[in-house]
């Protein structure tokens, strides 16, 4: 049995596959908290990781026997700066990847226009390095104290094994990292007062990272001679669940964040409206993608505010989605709860409704909740295809995934058919526990990773199409920089 442990931002899942890569058991744990202590900021408590952590171990403890576990690997919320202090103990929360504090950091970092040829991407306050330069403008006493900074689920890694790793698709996500070389940029590093010695070492996702300490195995009732592999940042996990590495296959996530994710051969650079260029958790594969902070929070703060329900969004959707009248009589919505990384990148902007009337009514609203959130994600898939990038069959993944009209409202607004595979919304999961397959087998993820099945296509709504396309302008005249 191989385990697969994804560390995401409001939940952790873990999932054990079999000698087939069936999956065998699938948990999650209840929520994980997070603060936003001032507008713009996130921090998470990694405490709470390793709560969770223990509470999945002893679901899967009734279901399976923990010590037949051969080897685990990880996927985890990408960028966070979880930073501890020579006595391995956590300095502050962790700053996480939606935080936007460090936007003026990101402008020092970039005064030196190089940087971006290693870093393949303009600094974004979503980055880990102007976090911890952040920390150093800000927090000098706790900047002085870090031994080590690591991303979220390399801290629970070092929890298991004692060992400092991360693999290249997360490190991709902290703008130290030199994309092309696949390795830490000592330039980089520079540009955030940090060195190496203060870097986990770096491991590709298929890669041994140590094996479970002994009193971790003894607590938990873990092997002592689990093996513990390398991992992936959560889209690369996700997209090794999908078997997504080879170009023209690419996922879009409807989870709490929005991306779209296309594997690529090589490194390509593009600083174009805030595209992502990053290492595959895979040797020699690359991948981009674009980031929508803010994609299905957009409906969890709706559900929050107005007491509202999943069941009633999907049932208003339904109700106005067809109907031309409904539609244009809908207010806008900018979905920046956030700020917005691709394609505006710009950490201060906020969500607002827009047009409102006097008729206009709950139903409405919920309408252009939707709809604003799928023209986000337009935005992002026409920053990605700018790019050149092939994007021929579209797998659409996460929570969102499981609402088919919605699915038909972002087809007809991409203006394509977007596929529906067998995944789970845990793939993150299936991904992470595959790269523990892969490793402690040695296998090359060729021989092992298919494309996957498309279950079903849904196919654009060409009455839609048409009318969507002129909303879409309209909406993008709201935004204003
Ligand atoms: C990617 C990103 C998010 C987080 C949280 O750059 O910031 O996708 O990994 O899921």
């Amino acid at each position: 049995m191989y385990l697969g442990i994804d560390l995401g931002t409001s939940s952790m899942k873990c999932l054990i596959i079999g000698d087939d890569q069936e999956i065998i058991y699938n948990v999650s744990s209840k929520d994980i908290s997070l603060t936003n202590p001032k507008s713009g900021w996130s921090e998470q408590d990694p405490s709470l990781w390793i709560e969770a952590l223990e509470l999945c171990l002893e679901k899967l403890k009734e279901k399976v026997k923990l010590n037949e576990i051969k080897s685990i690997s990880f996927s985890g919320h990408m960028h966070g700066a979880t930073c501890i202090d020579k006595n391995h103990k956590v300095i502050r929360p962790c700053i996480l990847w939606n935080d936007t504090r460090s936007h003026e950091e990101c402008k020092d970092i970039m005064n030196d226009k190089t940087v971006m040829d290693i870093a393949g991407n303009i600094a974004m306050p979503g980055f880990t390095a102007p976090k911890v330069l952040w920390l150093k403008n800000n927090e000098f006493d706790n900047f002085k104290l870090i031994h080590k900074v690591l991303l979220p689920k390399d801290y629970l890694r070092f929890y298991l094994t004692g060992e400092f790793f991360s693999d290249l698709s997360d490190a991709s996500g902290t703008y130290w990292l030199d994309i092309e070389k696949r390795n830490w940029s000592s330039k980089l590093l520079e540009a955030s007062f940090m060195n190496i010695s203060q870097m986990p070492n770096i491991c590709e996702g298929t890669e041994q990272t140590g094996v479970i300490k002994k009193d971790i195995a003894e607590k938990y009732g873990l092997n002592i001679n689990c093996k513990v592999f390398g991992g992936a940042g959560d889209n690369a996990a996700a997209a090794v669940g999908l078997g997504l590495y080879e170009e023209g296959d690419a996922s879009i996530s409807l989870g709490t964040s929005g991306v779209i994710f296309g594997s690529t051969k090589r490194f390509l650079k593009n600083y174009d409206d805030a595209i992502h260029s990053f290492c595959h958790c895979l040797p020699n594969t690359w991948h981009l993608m674009s980031v929508m902070l803010s994609c299905t929070s957009n409906i969890n703060w709706f559900v929050n505010t107005f007491n509202s329900s999943i069941k009633e969004i999907t049932d208003q959707l339904k109700n106005s989605m067809f109907s031309k009248n409904l539609i244009n009589n809908s207010p806008y919505y900018l979905p920046y709860l956030t700020g917005e990384r691709t394609p505006i990148n710009d950490p201060h902007v906020r969500a607002s409704f827009h047009n409102m009337g006097i008729e206009t009514d709950r139903s409405l609203l919920v309408y252009s909740l939707i709809e604003g959130i799928s023209f986000g994600l337009n935005d992002n898939y026409q920053a990605l295809s700018k790019t050149g990038i092939k994007l021929d069959n579209l797998f659409v993944i996460g929570g969102g995934s499981k609402n088919e009209y919605w699915i038909k409202l972002l087809a007809s607004i991409l203006d394509r058919d977007l596929s529906i595979t067998e995944a789970s919304d845990a793939m993150a999961a299936y991904g992470a526990a595959r790269l523990a397959f892969l490793g402690f087998n040695n296998l090359d993820h060729s021989e092992v990773l298919k494309p996957p099945t498309v279950k079903k296509i849904i196919e654009k709504d060409s009455t839609l199409n048409p009318l969507l396309k002129v909303r879409f302008n309209d909406w993008k005249n709201y935004y204003i920089n």
